[in-house]
């Protein structure tokens, strides 16, 4: 059965997509729409059309699921499509709720007129998915909505809210109230008007661009830092340029050779393959279907600092109500003081009003009883890294917390069963480990223990999208996904300095891969002196020396860089010093040291530790090891996380990397069996 059927209300002809969950533009639903413009065509008795569509969202863009396949080119492609919509000889009225997204916009845009009720989004997020809009979208976004407005919405990929689509024209009008019927009125009132208003004949938009062209290269040099390593950014700024200097005609053309050159590259490639990675990420293996979460009303933390502090922003700004427990009055009131002023920092922003604020702040219960959790539906322990400190907190927790209560942990690395072991409820313990800065990052690793009840982990994810983070699910193993994999990185980075590299060599190849920063850039930002001894005699490395003598990074103006008052980093002859200092003492003799090898011991040795995660079965998938490596680190989302783009580099130049480092790599590296195995195969560890 057709996703499309098309029905009569008067003369106006009524085109209704139905095609869940988000009514994609696959081929099937392309090919009704185009029946149901031709039957309009045709039909004298109908004197204009309404396209809308059922369920939650109007059209949220092609089909990303066809792309590559022969599908998305069957005739009616979409770029067809919007000329048909365009063409028709009646008018045609976008009737919008949800999203209006991609094709999705752009079948709105090729339509004569488009209604919306007020909670509806209007965007082009294809540069997410490494592309431009490419059904016409990059030549009537900016003659209908403007050059700047269709830049920044094309460029960036954000949406806009219905009401600042009325405002730039966007949209006709505003409908309070039925949809459907008042789409159909606005459709009676404009069935007779002539010529019909044609997104691709407007220029009138145009003129912006036209009278100052340098407005592309102002926009351009503003997004520098935001669009670095991305093509499609260009792309989309390149296509809409063509829009404000060539004829439309010329544009559509030049439209489709940016688009198909975009599509066929790797970015695209990794873009989409993410948007699919990221949502597998929620799926759980092995849990019952039908389990149901558990209900979360009230959350409480232990712990006020920077962590505990940032864990319960998410809650509060969620509307969910938390107590923190502190166990000094000084540290509470600190900690409360520091989520107060992070909240006061995002209103002057403009992103939170001071009402938002208060209502906030207002559902948080500061105490310094542990006893005051006994109401809580879910509690996370986020103190400092201490084995005995931890169970110490569980043992209590315990006894104090109501029946069913999941309690969490936010260890970065220690083992839940043994902290879990210390309660008489381990199927009710997991890990819930927040990434740096907690209230921000949108990573969440959710460790399974071994007996970990389903329904905690199906709560743990309802949840973590409940507060817009992406969860990943991870096993018990030190470090679980994300920092087990940096281990290697950040051992074999140190060794390169004694071998001869420098800190800002080495950090330099991380950012030139696109990291946002490199691994010493990484530890002056984090605290050089994160799990330090303390013991400035005691001098036994590197980060022991540094620390010694109050190096402990940014927070101390000099790390493994010197910083100035902007923070700004440089290079430190003291660090150099010390360097050669250990150099000398280890009998090392300097050798130049090349960026290929930088790549191959550090971030190859990463994706062999991916290799070995899955093979051990600590993640469930490749892609949620990718996932945690794009929210949790930085990783560039155009390179898809590190086990896709050890695909792109291929497996076996891996293997053989690893094999050709494997005597610097000393005794305890290990080449993982699966991506041997795999590399020998020829098969993709992307897909494992
Ligand atoms: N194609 C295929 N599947 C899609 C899809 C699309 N465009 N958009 C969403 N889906 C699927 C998801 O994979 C998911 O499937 P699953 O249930 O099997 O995991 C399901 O629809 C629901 O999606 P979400 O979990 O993301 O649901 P939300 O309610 O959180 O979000 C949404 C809905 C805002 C529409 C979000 O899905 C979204 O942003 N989708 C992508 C929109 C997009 O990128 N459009 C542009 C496409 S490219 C294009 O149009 C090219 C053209 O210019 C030529």
């Amino acid at each position: 059965m057709s996703p499309i059927t098309t029905t009569r209300h008067g003369d106006v002809l009524i085109i209704t997509s139905n095609n869940p969950p988000v009514n994609a533009l696959g081929h099937a639903v392309r090919e009704g729409i185009v029946k149901g413009i031709e039957e309009a065509d045709r039909d004298d008795a109908v004197k204009a059309v309404v396209i809308i569509a059922e369920g939650q969202t109007f059209f949220a863009g092609a089909d990303i699921s066809e792309f590559g396949t022969p599908k998305s080119f069957e005739y009616p492609a979409l770029p067809q499509v919007v000329d048909i919509i365009e063409n028709c000889t009646k008018p045609v009225v976008a009737a919008i709720h949800g999203t209006a997204f991609g094709g999705g916009l752009e079948v709105a845009l090729a339509s004569h007129y488009r209604v919306a009720v007020p909670s509806a989004k209007l965007g082009v997020p294809e540069v997410k998915l490494g592309l431009l809009p490419g059904a016409g979208g990059t030549q009537r976004l900016p003659r209908v909505a403007g050059v700047k407005k269709a830049l920044e919405m094309a460029a960036t990929g954000n949406p806009i809210g219905a009401k600042e689509a009325y405002e730039c024209g966007l949209l006709d009008k505003l409908i309070e109230g039925d949809l459907l019927q008042h789409a159909v009125a606005f459709a009676e009132d404009v069935k007779d008007a002539r010529p019909l208003p044609r997104s691709s004949e407007r220029d009138e938009k145009l003129a912006e661009a036209r009278d100052n062209p340098a407005l592309f290269d102002e926009f351009r040099a503003a997004n520098a830092r935001k669009f670095r390593g991305f093509d499609a950014p260009e792309y989309n700024i390149r296509a809409i340029q063509t829009a404000a200097e060539k004829p439309y005609a010329e544009g559509v053309l030049e439209e489709r050779k940016l688009f198909l050159e975009l599509m066929s590259g790797t970015q695209a490639r990794a873009q989409q393959y993410f948007f699919f990675a990221e949502r597998k990420a929620s799926k759980i293996d092995g849990v019952p279907e039908g389990t149901r979460p558990r209900d979360i009303r009230k959350v409480g933390v232990i712990g006020a600092g920077t962590m505990g502090g940032g864990i319960s922003m998410n809650f509060l700004s969620a509307g969910i109500p938390v107590t923190i427990v502190e166990m000094q009055q000084e540290a509470l009131d600190r900690g409360t003081g520091v989520m107060l002023k992070n909240y006061q920092a995002t209103a002057s922003k403009g992103k939170m009003t001071a009402e938002q604020v208060g209502q906030a702040m207002g559902l948080l219960t500061p105490t310094l009883k542990l006893e005051d959790l006994a109401d809580c539906d879910l509690i996370i322990e986020a103190v400092f890294e201490n084995m005995e400190v931890k169970k110490d907190i569980f043992g209590k927790l315990d006894k104090i917390a109501k029946p069913g209560a999941i309690l969490a942990s936010n260890t970065s690395y220690l083992n839940i069963d043994e902290i879990a072991a210390a309660t008489s409820r381990p199927q009710d313990v997991v890990g819930l480990h927040f990434f740096s800065p907690a209230n921000v990052m949108k990573l969440l690793e959710v460790v399974r223990g071994a007996k970990t009840a389903p329904d905690v982990l199906v709560t743990a994810m309802q949840l973590a999208k409940k507060i817009r983070k992406v969860a990943v699910v991870a096993g018990v193993c030190y470090g679980f996904i994300g920092n087990r994999m940096l281990i290697p990185r950040q051992v074999e980075a140190t060794k390169l300095l004694l071998e001869g590299a420098t800190p800002a060599q080495i950090d330099k190849v991380h950012v030139d891969f696109g990291m946002p920063m490199g691994p010493f850039q990484m530890a002056d930002l984090a605290g050089v002196d994160i799990g330090w001894h303390r013991d400035p005699s005691r001098i036994e490395n590197i980060r022991d020396a540094l620390c010694a003598v109050d190096r402990w990074g940014q927070k101390k103006g000099a790390g493994f860089y010197d910083y100035d008052e902007k923070r700004r980093p440089s290079p430190s002859p003291k660090v150099q010093e010390i360097i050669e200092d250990f150099r000398a003492k280890a009998g090392v003799q300097p050798r130049e040291i090349s960026d290929q090898e930088i790549i191959e011991r550090t971030l190859y040795t990463m994706v062999n530790e991916g290799a070995l995660i899955l093979e051990g079965g600590f993640a469930q998938r490749a892609s949620d090891i990718d996932v945690v490596w794009v929210y949790g680190y930085g990783w560039p989302v155009y390179r898809g996380g590190p086990m896709f783009w050890a695909d792109t580099e291929g497996l076996p130049r891996i293997v053989e990397g690893l094999k050709r480092q494997q005597g610097r790599l000393g005794p305890d590296f290990k080449l993982s069996k699966l991506l041997a195995d795999k590399a020998e195969a020829g098969e993709k560890i992307s897909k494992a």
